[in-house]
């Protein structure tokens, strides 16, 4: 049974030496009477190897540094509280969901996702919204993204996605930006991809503050209540300040300005007492009507309009207290898909499969080893009972004379629990039946690319569509190979001809050729008012 080393502290306090003094020691608790001078034999001579002071301080400056996340590096985070209005006990077991009494405390991180950890915040891409819920059940991390839908639907094409949208191999370039010649070569490869980057063109992907923006579990998950039964649930985060986003124009100026205009705003409020607030809203959608759709409820590059599934908002968050430490707190945080508890489950989405492996296998090289749960910011509200034993940075002082289970030595942790009978709180697997082969081939009902990303563009106001032509002028216009572009436009017929022919005669290129595929949906080409004024003659 694990306990947390408290029988050492106990026997140490006794002789603890008075803690009031501040004074330079060294990390053994020596005092040092010179931190400036390196020991050197004489005032001009070499510096000699018995200088533990000065190889200490070395030592611990060269290893400051651990691998910064490979993607979603560029993070702000800060703690808080949610609670529920009311019981969600009709869908779900999760008790920070059913119990409106219940205040569950929060750690969220904003992040970017492209750019390496100094990079700047305002930059044209998704945001990253991830919150970690302490719930009294164990930890529940949704990890999701401030856009409803996602690049890719299959997780196995992950690593070439984000190698596309990183800085080119061979030079580092360009930081943090979309407008390059791997994405768009992507893009035209993976049709896929056209209804995110839509999203990605919009202004939406500018946001002017962490705590104006959405949030979105992406995904379709399953809610599971007492009885077992599971419902399909979208998360969707609403911020109480609305939805706002910067302009072009704004975005390159800040940069210059001020790299950390995301970071410092979120920072300033919190201080100020200025508190962000989001609510958290549902849609829910039967199990019975898992097939009622026209999309697949299972594919990650698809939204369940709100028309269909109207939004239920069911609890708030409130983000109330800054880290005190960023190192040890925001960089140190470490989310992970698989995080649920019982009333919380996964449905078959391929992506959502794939991210249960990643963010942990990523996480044991991160940060350091199999222990990283033990970091204060990670560590669970709820009890931790188990064998699990020793690595890297192991923290605990297990005093157990076993780490088996079941075993008869040492009280049987934690088989005691499940050996009695008592199953309250346990969690347990949704039961659902599976049967098939064993291929590498997707449904056909994930074929349809681009009916969702018309609706987006037929959604748009002009000017939100001015917006959106002038976002893909600037990244393709950064596009150095002329075939990608054409692609690029190609695939755009399909989203809408009109749109297509824009971003053609905006970058120079003969107008397309596909006729494009219509869906029912395509609006008809902009009319003169509705021209983009950069393209409008
Ligand atoms: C990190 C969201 C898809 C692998 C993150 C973070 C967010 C996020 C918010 C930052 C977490 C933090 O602040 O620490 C999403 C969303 C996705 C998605 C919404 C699609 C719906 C994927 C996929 C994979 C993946 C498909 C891999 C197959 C990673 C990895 C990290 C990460 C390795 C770094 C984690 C760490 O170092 O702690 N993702 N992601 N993500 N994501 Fe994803």
């Amino acid at each position: 049974m694990a306990d947390n080393g408290d029988q050492k502290q106990k026997q140490l306090d006794q002789y603890r030496v008075d803690s009031t003094d501040t004074r330079y020691t060294t990390d053994q608790g020596v005092r040092v009477d010179d931190t400036d001078n390196s020991l050197s034999i004489g005032e001009r001579g070499p510096t000699i190897l018995e200088d533990f002071l000065f190889r200490e301080k070395v030592m611990r400056f060269d290893h400051e540094r651990i691998p910064e996340r490979v993607v979603h590096a560029r993070g702000s985070g800060a703690y808080g509280v949610f609670q529920v209005y009311e019981s969600l006990a009709e869908y779900t077991c999760a008790d920070f969901l059913c119990d409106p009494s219940l205040v569950t405390p929060v750690f969220v991180r904003f992040s970017t996702v492209a750019g390496s950890r100094g990079s700047a915040d305002t930059v044209r891409y998704v945001r990253g919204f991830a919150t970690k819920f302490f719930t009294r059940q164990g930890n529940y991390d949704l990890v999701g993204n401030n856009m409803p839908v996602f690049f890719i639907q299959d997780a196995i094409k992950f690593p070439d996605f984000v190698h596309a949208v990183k800085p080119e191999p061979h030079n580092e370039i360009p930081q943090a930006q979309s407008a390059h010649d791997t994405l768009w070569d992507f893009v035209q490869l993976q049709p896929e991809t056209m209804h995110m980057i839509m999203w990605l063109m919009s202004d939406r992907a500018i946001p002017r503050s962490y705590r104006m923006m959405q949030g979105f579990g992406v995904h379709t998950f399953r809610l599971v209540n007492a009885e077992g039964r599971g419902t399909f649930c979208k998360f969707h985060w609403r911020p109480k300040l609305g939805t706002h986003s910067l302009v072009w124009d704004e975005v390159l100026r800040i940069q210059g300005n001020d790299p950390d205009f995301n970071r410092r705003d979120l920072w300033d409020a919190i201080e100020n007492g200025d508190y962000p607030e989001w609510e958290l809203g549902l849609q829910l959608v039967p199990e019975e009507d898992e097939h009622k759709f026209d999309f697949d409820l299972l594919d990650a590059t698809k939204i369940i309009p709100e028309e269909e599934v109207p939004l239920r908002a069911v609890g708030k968050l409130t983000l109330n207290r800054n880290p005190q430490n960023f190192f040890a707190e925001t960089e140190q945080v470490a989310f992970c898909t698989a995080n649920v508890v019982p009333g919380i489950d996964f449905t078959n989405d391929p992506l959502l499969q794939g991210r249960n492996f990643s963010y942990l296998d990523t996480q044991l090289l991160r940060l350091g080893g199999p222990n990283f749960q033990q970091i204060p910011v990670n560590r669970a509200i709820a009890p931790v009972h188990n064998d699990n034993r020793d690595g890297f940075h192991q923290h605990m002082i297990h005093t157990s004379r076993t780490s088996y289970s079941k075993n008869s030595i040492s009280g049987g942790c934690p088989a005691t629990g499940v050996l009695s009978g008592d199953m309250t709180g346990v969690f347990k697997h949704y039961a659902e039946r599976v049967e098939g082969e064993k291929i590498r081939k997707r449904s056909p009902s994930f074929g349809d690319h681009y009916s969702q990303a018309t609706l987006f563009w037929n959604s748009m106001s002009p000017w939100e569509k001015d917006h959106i032509v002038k976002a893909f002028l600037f990244e393709l216009g950064h596009v150095e190979r002329r075939y990608i572009k054409e692609q690029v436009v190609e695939r755009l017929t399909n989203v809408d001809t009109g749109l297509a022919a824009h971003v053609a005669a905006g970058l120079g290129l003969p107008a397309p050729t596909a006729k494009g595929v219509n869906h029912g949906r395509s609006s008809p080409a902009l009319s003169q008012a509705d021209q983009p004024s950069s393209l409008a003659t």
